[in-house]
């Protein structure tokens, strides 16, 4: 069995007043106080709300501090030179950041679906070949996972799915060579959502900064799009060695401190 955390759009901004960053931290303690380990901590993107280098250097600190193995893909409110910078210490360059991960139990591919200077998502050829070469490069019956920040598919939440990811058709028809990818991981949509794409389910995080207000609740003044009152929240993955998928949601108490509630 192996045992995920997924979380996304924790929007760092180091001019919020500690807000992005206490529910950050409030998530990560939440994980770190787990009585097991973590195969990997996924965090789909949306890292540094406005990709300055001191939002990643912030970020950096409460998410690579971690226990677990904890790996991060950018978002469009992301910068890959200053991801590469900030995150990740290596060198800033332009080029898409994609990213594999082996666990005992299973492989996680995650692919850069940012475009730079645009909020909608697409994954560049470049990124398509490198998720092929990771697929044949898989021995067979061992279970993928491929991350990214954009959903491919719309959710019926039309605030974010005019800048969902395009060109997906290119992805769905990889998969469909490739029957041991178990699962899609995405946020972007700040909302805890399942749904299947390309024949395969597709989970997408919570949002850790706020949560999306979906179009059949109330607007509301300032924030008709998201609400900012609900908690931060974390899914798990569990998957088993048949590549079936489980996944739960859980809501962490961002006013504690600390979300176990020992
Ligand atoms: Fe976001
Ligand atoms: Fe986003």
């Amino acid at each position: 069995m192996t045992l995920i955390a997924h979380l996304s759009d924790i929007h760092i901004d180091t001019a919020d007043g500690d807000r992005s960053a206490a529910r950050t931290r409030a998530v990560m303690d939440y994980l770190e106080d787990l009585p097991v380990d973590l195969d990997a901590v996924v965090v789909t993107g949306d890292i540094a709300d406005h990709a300055r280098p001191e939002e990643y250097g912030l970020a950096r600190e409460l998410l690579l501090g971690s226990r677990h193995p904890v790996l991060v893909c950018p978002g469009n409110h992301d910068d890959r030179a200053a991801f590469r910078q900030g995150l990740l210490g290596l060198p800033g360059s332009a080029g898409p950041i994609n990213q594999v991960f082996r666990t005992s139990g299973c492989v996680i591919a995650l692919c850069d679906s940012s475009v730079p200077g645009k909020d909608e998502g697409f994954l560049e050829d470049e990124t398509l070949a490198w998720l092929e070469e990771v697929l044949a490069g898989t021995p067979a019956g061992t279970p993928v996972l491929v991350g990214f920040h954009h959903q491919p598919v719309p959710l019926h939440t039309p605030y974010v799915d005019q800048w969902r990811q395009f060109g997906e058709e290119r992805l769905a028809a990889l998969t469909r060579r490739y029957p041991d990818v178990a699962g899609f991981l995405c946020g972007h949509t700040h909302t805890a959502t399942a749904t299947v794409f390309a024949g395969r389910p597709l989970l997408v995080a919570p949002g850790v900064v706020s949560a999306l207000r979906l179009p059949w609740e109330h607007p509301a003044v300032p924030s008709p799009h998201v609400h900012l009152g609900l908690p931060p929240a974390v899914a798990f993955h569990v998957l088993d060695g048949d590549g079936r998928l489980t996944t739960h949601y859980r809501i962490v108490d961002a006013s504690s401190g600390l979300g176990s509630g020992r």
